[in-house]
């Protein structure tokens, strides 16, 4: 009988050792422990075996049942571990990873806004910001625009509930930023704007500036045009036609409008240049000196120049894209070409 014992145990240590799937440890209990098992026929057998060996033998198939229930419980959870890993292995999965159906594009007023920050770094500017809701002393007053100037007009401005304003151009950053410090100095400052127009090919309610402000002593118009110049060929990486034209901002004296060859059509006339040949590119000028003092900067002493103009044409010249409206159409078709 004990070797009959013998022989299932080491039935049962093959056996387990086959085992590869939890449901098969059930099937291998019952087949040793189940009531056809192999160890409840041996006990089945001890009837017939003389009293004190039966105590003896029954001690020995205790410790075997024992020892059967203990592996089966060790191999489950051995399985078990496995099954585990190797879920993991097959299924994991990075959770800082963008879903592919929902990955973003960075938008091309953004690429060129850091284009253009990145090459004003360089040349040495500071990057200013301000803000999209702006009251009527930093839009106009300071900037020395008349109560009685057009852009003022509530046609081109939107007037907010609170006797604000949506910022109708970037200039309100020129004080915002010579009420902060000392020059000499000089910054540039990217951001939205917003004006009550009608929409067409050129046009958009919203759009974005970048506009530029250099004090020191002595500047002069040689210091503008040599500076515009420069951002203009980095910004194209080649040499683009511009042209400066005499202009009216009530901020600046003498004000000029710079134009370059539309990179549309080169030159021949489109929408995009309304048929001119010229796009439209910043206003500049000699900061008025009304406009330094009210930042508390003494005209005798320092001058500046200053130019504002907007990013959507840069980006459309570049990417060679015919309507404002399609930047913020929000068409993934568009937006996923940059
Ligand atoms: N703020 C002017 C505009 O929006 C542009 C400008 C900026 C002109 C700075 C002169 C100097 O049209």
């Amino acid at each position: 009988m004990k070797e009959k014992l013998e022989l299932i145990k080491k039935d049962f240590a093959d056996a387990l050792n086959n085992v590869k799937l939890k449901e098969e440890l059930e099937e291998l209990r019952v087949s040793f422990l189940g009531k056809k098992g192999k160890i409840t026929q041996v006990m089945k057998g001890m009837r017939d075996l003389a009293p004190e060996m039966r105590k003896e033998v029954g001690q020995v198939i205790n410790l075997i049942k024992d020892q059967i229930n203990k592996n089966i419980r060790d191999k489950s959870i051995e399985l078990e571990k496995k099954a585990v890993e190797k879920k993991i292995s097959n299924e994991w999965s990075d959770i800082t990873w963008p879903v592919e159906s929902a990955k973003g594009t960075i938008h091309p007023v953004s690429i060129i806004r850091m284009e253009l920050e990145k090459l004003f770094i360089s040349m040495g500017f500071e990057i200013l910001d301000g803000p999209e809701m702006e009251d009527e002393y930093h839009n106009f007053t300071a900037l020395n625009i008349p109560e009685d100037h057009p852009a003022r007009d509530t046609q081109d401005t939107f007037w907010l509930k609170n006797g604000k304003l949506l910022r109708t151009h970037t200039s309100p950053i020129e004080i915002r930023g010579m009420e902060k410090r000392k020059p000499p100095f000089k910054f540039v400052a990217p951001g939205k704007t917003f004006r009550n127009e009608s929409l067409d090919t050129s046009h958009e309610h919203t759009f974005h500036q970048i506009e530029g402000m250099v004090v020191d002593r002595g500047i002069s118009v040689a210091n503008l045009i040599f500076t515009l110049k420069s951002i203009v060929s980095s910004i194209f990486g080649k040499e683009v036609e511009i042209r400066l034209r005499p202009s009216f901002f009530p901020f600046v004296e003498p004000g000029f409008e710079l134009d370059f060859r539309c990179q549309i059509c080169g030159g021949k006339g489109c929408s995009v240049c309304k048929r001119t040949g010229w796009v439209e590119y910043l206003g500049c000028g000699m900061t008025h000196p009304n406009v330094l003092r009210e930042g508390g900067i003494d005209p005798d002493e320092f001058q500046g120049f200053a130019f504002g103009g907007g990013i959507e044409r840069l980006v459309m010249m570049k990417y060679g894209i015919d309507d404002i409206r399609h930047f913020h159409g929000g068409d993934i078709r568009f937006l996923k070409q940059f």
